[in-house]
């Protein structure tokens, strides 16, 4: 990983004992790369990882397995307090390329929020606002936690929309991603022809620039970069680069504060 033969493990897991609060928040529109970096980089400090996203998927995903319509915002925020959502670091017989493992009340769901069909409606399902209290309160509890130390991790790495804007302003260090709508359709499209997925680009450059447009131009915590936020644009970058980026950019928060 250039990350690691660039800079030595153990001096970046120093650095991420030093960050206070220990909580880095990386924000950015869909396949910015935010989520890759994310899990790579609490990896590298041995932070908590917590994508955001996968629980709007989860809320998403439960209000159509139950038949209800995305359109009743009364009925699908009731649906986001109601259900259990739990979010784990993948077990050793979970190795099939998940990031982390995530159940709705007890079930397995990590690979079903991944259906067109919850990507379709993921948008508008967060947009609501009773839907983001639910998740947003139960993101910054966990949040807050691990910045205090008060966890088996000892920090955390949040990735998400709002997560620099809204759900923790006062984390210690905020990214966001970045890269032009063509290069993150390209990674999608690329992304689905590996599942066996065969999907037209065109149309996947057309749902991403819809779902950028609903992400961003909604009325509650819209997708934005905080004031404080360092911004990373990876395009024409791959993974080990962008990851390169942020510790360079943590190591000069540390050494800053
Ligand atoms: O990152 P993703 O594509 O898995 O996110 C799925 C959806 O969840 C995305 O369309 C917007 C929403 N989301 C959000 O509104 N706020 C977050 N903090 C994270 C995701």
């Amino acid at each position: 990983m250039t990350a690691t033969s660039e800079f030595h493990h153990q001096d970046i897991l120093a650095l991420g004992r030093q960050l206070r609060p220990a909580v880095i928040a990386i924000d950015g529109p869909a396949a910015s790369g935010k989520s890759t970096l994310g899990f790579r980089l609490a990896g590298l400090l041995d932070y908590l990882f917590l994508d955001t996203g996968v629980m709007y998927r989860a809320v998403t995903w439960a209000v159509l397995a139950q038949g209800i319509a995305c359109s009743d915002e009364a009925a699908v925020g009731d649906c986001a307090h109601a259900v259990d959502i739990d979010i784990r670091a993948p077990g050793a017989d979970q190795q099939d390329g998940r990031h982390t493992t995530v159940l709705v009340d007890g079930r397995d769901v990590t690979w079903l929020i991944r259906a067109p069909e919850v990507d379709r409606n993921v948008s508008v399902v967060s947009a609501y606002p009773e839907v983001r209290r639910a998740l947003t309160t139960k993101q910054r509890q966990i949040a807050h936690r691990y910045g205090r130390g008060d966890a088996d991790r000892p920090g955390i790495v949040l990735v998400g929309r709002d997560t620099g804007t809204v759900v923790v302003p006062d984390a210690a260090l905020k990214l966001y991603v970045d890269a032009t709508p063509e290069e993150r359709a390209r990674r999608r499209h690329r992304e689905l022809e590996k599942q066996g997925k065969p999907v037209d680009y065109d149309q996947v450059l057309a749902d991403m620039i819809r779902r950028d447009r609903i992400d961003s131009e909604r009325a509650v915590a819209p997708l934005r970069p905080a004031d404080d936020a360092i911004r990373i644009d990876n395009t024409g970058q791959d993974a080990g680069a962008t990851l390169a980026q942020a510790v360079r950019v943590l190591r000069q928060k540390v050494a800053s504060d």
